[in-house]
């Protein structure tokens, strides 16, 4: 599920959302598109000279203004379908056929008197066509919604981009909902204030200051401090995750490829919003001591980690960070300041039941975001069987002399390990 705001289309660089839209259909993906309105409806309002009543952010939609929103809508949609149907010359997806549907799935109700206030033709969604919208997904037609919908008493009403898009989310039970707005995601600075100093908070923030991971229960705690565009898309978010939807992803329109790098690389280009679940990252305390040498000890038979006493786990506690599920600690890394600017990454290690779960990822990302805000700018790690897996994280093999003098003198040379760096900016 893609919603699109009307900002999008006008934008340089919707040609390149089309080919990204062009390639998922032709991978298969099962597209449905949503697109909003609200330039186009000021537009047309402001030639039409109507001045639109606003109640809150809320538009009442009296009847001059809904025929200003039917021409809008008109013309976006028309628009959409005529952009997804250039051939794509130029293009990786050259002679791409792309098949648009759109029509009468969304079944609309008033918003009704808030207030006091009538809101006439501004409605809400009441029923979304699952069946309808399936079949013609079956076929690998792409879905067009527009923010607006019908009643079954033959009104129209002009509803929200988001509410429409959150509604078919959770109607078709879809993979994911990515809301494509003016930014990149929700701001880091948002945060912030939420991240207590004693607890490392579970959130991710990426290279460019946005918060590029973040739960459903997270997102609730953050939302009142949102405003605008950032707190409309964190609702529907929050909302769609809470029903049942696996994940929700926040996108700008305006950066190319955008689409495809959130879908396909593991640091994505925008914030995700995933379910409240009961693991929880957090800094390790000395009560963890235990729980780390259990997950540990079997890694250290092996040789693939470094033997470590309970008494070192003990005096370094406070350098790991653990996953905790139920009870039980089923994964951690640690970080240890090497110099003013490098620091090691040490015992990264996820329980062999629960691999595979992006829990190695979410570690890193967190050590990571640590490490950046105590200004340590590049992270080393030493491994003798888990390469491939640094270097699929952006880490670049190195030789010893890239390590701090203390460290190099203590590197074990039967050990054998390589060594690993990630600049972090
Ligand atoms: C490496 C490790 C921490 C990854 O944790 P995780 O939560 O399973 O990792 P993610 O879910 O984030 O990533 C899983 C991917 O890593 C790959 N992977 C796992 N171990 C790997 C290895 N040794 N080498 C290369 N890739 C590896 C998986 O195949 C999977 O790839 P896929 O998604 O393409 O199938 C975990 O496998 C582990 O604890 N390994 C043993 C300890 C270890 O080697 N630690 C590093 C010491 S320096």
């Amino acid at each position: 599920m893609l919603m699109l705001e009307g900002d999008a289309i006008a934008d340089d660089n919707f040609a390149h959302i089309v080919q990204d839209i062009a390639l998922l259909n032709s991978l298969g993906v099962r597209l449905v598109i949503v697109h909003g309105a609200r330039p186009q409806i000021d537009q047309v309002l402001n030639v039409l000279n109507i001045k639109s009543q606003f109640h809150g952010d809320l538009r009442i939609t009296d009847q001059p203004a809904l025929n200003a929103v039917r021409a809008a809508i008109g013309i976006v949609k028309s628009d959409i379908e005529a952009r997804l149907s250039i051939g794509l010359p130029n293009t990786p997806m050259h002679g791409a056929r792309i098949r648009v549907v759109s029509g009468n799935f969304v079944t609309a109700k008033p918003k009704g008197v808030i207030d006091g206030i009538d809101f006439q033709h501004t409605g809400e969604v009441r029923r979304i066509d699952r069946r309808a919208i399936g079949q013609q997904l079956d076929q690998g037609n792409i879905v067009l919604l527009s923010s607006c919908g019908y009643s079954p008493s033959g009104e129209m009403f002009n509803l929200a981009a988001e509410d429409v898009a959150t509604q078919a989310a959770i109607s078709l039970m879809a993979e994911k909902l990515i809301l494509m707005g003016e930014d990149e995601g929700l701001p880091a600075s948002a945060n912030a204030s939420k991240v207590s100093d004693s607890k490392v908070s579970d959130s991710k923030v990426s290279d460019s200051e946005i918060i590029s991971q973040i739960t459903s229960d997270e997102l609730s705690q953050l939302i009142p401090s949102l405003s605008g565009e950032h707190k409309m898309h964190a609702q529907s978010s929050l909302t769609a995750v809470k029903a049942g939807i696996n994940r929700a992803h926040l996108l700008s329109h305006k950066v190319d490829g955008a689409l495809l790098q959130e879908l396909f690389t593991h640091e994505g280009a925008g914030t995700l919003i995933t379910a409240g679940d009961y693991e929880q990252l957090r800094q390790a305390n000395i009560e963890d001591v235990g729980g780390i040498l259990e997950l540990l000890t079997p890694l250290e038979e092996q040789g693939i980690l470094v033997r470590r006493s309970r008494e070192l786990l003990e005096t370094e506690i406070s350098r790991f960070n653990v996953i905790e599920r139920d009870g039980m600690i089923i994964a951690c890394a640690a970080l240890y300041p090497s110099s003013t600017e490098l620091a090691e990454l040490a015992c990264v290690a996820v329980s062999s039941e629960y691999r595979s779960g992006q829990r190695g990822d979410r570690l890193l990302n967190a050590l990571s975001a640590q490490a950046k805000a105590e200004n340590i700018n590049k992270i080393f790690v030493l491994t003798t069987r888990t390469a491939h897996w640094f270097m699929e994280r952006g880490f670049s093999e190195a030789d010893i002399s890239a390590l701090p003098k203390e460290r190099q003198s203590l590197y074990n040379f039967q050990r054998n390990s390589k060594i690993f760096i990630k600049e972090l900016n």
